[in-house]
């Protein structure tokens, strides 16, 4: 049996002030013990929540990180400072890193890479746009990400990580894909995993949704058989994130 992973991602919200009144205000909320819950937040906040979440079940994730130990990369964060901090998780290709900062699967393979090496668990994102989804290709484009994205990773570590279905028009839209829709594609994902490598590789990833997951609809989600949690945005930076935990 998988067990659960419901994470919020933050994006580029709260300062560190901010941060530290959000772990606070949802500390009591998202207590449940049968869950992993995970905030990945802003480098910035990074030290602070850490800190803050010291004594919870709360793990932290960052939303992005560089493919080098160290050097003359200004603005980057290493993996190395990330594990240093207390950070368990990393957000890697996140369709807005992908969208905004033109990240391809080549590079983002090498993130994928360099996290594990560090002892980092990845958050695979993948997702197709409403173009892709009405032309018929979902699957053939995620299939191609996931491929891409996993290309000379050991099996034992795909067995660690996790991959995030985020269908991009449903990001921040407040239009969700139907249960069907998402477990298709996270089928879907697993299938594809299966071919890579093998069933009990693919049996043991877990595979998020994301995208306008919210207290309302995650019960339905989360019931399908291959959405083992979530990557949650909007709804991560309230109290309704207790109720997604707790649904
Ligand atoms: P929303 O939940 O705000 O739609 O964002 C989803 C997302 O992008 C999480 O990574």
């Amino acid at each position: 049996m998988r067990r659960r992973i419901i994470a919020g991602n933050w994006k580029m919200n709260k300062t560190p002030s901010e941060a530290v009144a959000l772990v606070n205000e949802l500390k009591n909320l998202v207590n449940n013990p049968e869950v992993d819950v995970v905030y990945c937040v802003p480098a910035i906040d990074i030290v602070p929540v850490c800190e803050a979440v010291k004594g919870t079940n709360v793990k932290v994730g960052a939303e992005n990180m560089y493919i080098e130990d160290k050097g003359a990369y200004t603005g980057e964060i290493s993996p190395d400072m990330l594990v240093d901090a207390g950070v368990s998780y990393v957000i890697i290709g996140h369709s807005e890193r992908r969208e905004y900062f033109g990240e391809d699967d080549e590079f983002l393979n090498l993130k994928v890479k360099k996290a594990i090496e560090k002892g980092l668990t990845p958050i695979l994102c993948c997702g197709e746009s409403l173009e892709q989804r009405e032309l018929g290709i979902t699957m053939d484009w995620i299939r191609m990400q996931i491929k891409s994205g996993l290309a000379g990773v050991d099996k034992k570590d795909v067995a660690n990580m996790v991959i995030a279905y985020e269908p991009i028009w449903a990001i921040g839209t407040g239009k969700t894909a139907t249960s069907d829709q998402a477990q298709e594609v996270c089928k879907g994902i697993r299938d594809c995993i299966s071919e890579m490598y093998d069933k009990e590789t693919s049996e043991s990833v877990r595979i998020q949704y994301g995208g306008s997951m919210n207290a309302g609809n995650a019960k339905e989600l989360l019931s399908k058989p291959d959405i083992d949690g979530g990557l949650i945005g909007g709804a991560s930076l309230k109290a309704e994130f207790g109720d997604i935990v707790n649904a």
